[in-house]
């Protein structure tokens, strides 16, 4: 069966996405594999991390020109990854049902508009809570609020700031949780074909 052709959209460092890439390099990504990662930041460390994997990359100008460039490379799963930018609903219906986003919360806590980086930590850290996570989701019109794929949890303790909370919760849920819901969605959509 043909694997399902991935893109991921990074803005930032990318850890997310070399999860991703050692995934498919460990085989716990077998039915998936990246054709294209794009960036809306030429300076995203993310694009020399893909470069280092040897995986075509992309910097986008208009949405309309990253549609073509995915549609061109048959592009069938686009996994956000750490993507700053809120995707119009033109993109959003051109890959209805085949865009997934990482988040560094339990939706729908500390989601939504404005939740996004150390933002969603300091926040969860403001509140309170002792349990947070991540939440890997189907991208619709609502910031945050597509169907839920997969979540994990993640303990809060005496002392975190939001960036020590950010690496844990990227260590112990992100990077674990994006690369399995990548392999799920891929699997779902190859047997589809
Ligand atoms: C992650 O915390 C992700 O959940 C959020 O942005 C951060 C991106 O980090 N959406 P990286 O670029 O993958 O290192």
């Amino acid at each position: 069966m043909l694997k399902t052709k991935i893109a991921v959209l990074v803005s930032g460092g990318g850890t997310n996405l070399q999860a991703i890439i050692d995934a498919q390099a460990s085989g716990i990504i077998q039915s998936g594999e990246i054709v294209l990662v794009a960036s809306n930041k030429r300076n995203a460390y993310g694009l020399t991390r893909a470069e280092n994997a040897g995986i075509s990359t992309y910097i986008m100008d208009t949405e309309d020109n990253l549609i073509s460039k995915l549609q061109e490379a048959g592009v069938e799963l686009v996994v956000l990854a750490g993507f700053l930018k809120i995707l119009s609903p033109t993109f959003i219906k051109a890959f209805e049902n085949h865009i997934i986003n990482i988040h560094p919360s339990l939706i729908p806590s500390f989601c939504g508009d404005g939740f996004y980086g150390l933002h969603v930590h300091e926040k969860a850290l403001e509140y309170g809570v002792k349990v947070t996570g991540a939440t890997v989701h189907f991208v619709n019109e609502i910031t945050d609020g597509g169907k839920i794929i997969a979540q994990k949890a993640v303990d809060i303790l005496d002392g975190d700031t939001p960036e020590v909370l950010q690496k844990r919760v990227m260590e112990q849920a992100e990077w674990i949780l994006l690369p399995q819901a990548v392999e799920k969605i891929s699997k779902e959509i190859m047997e589809s074909k």
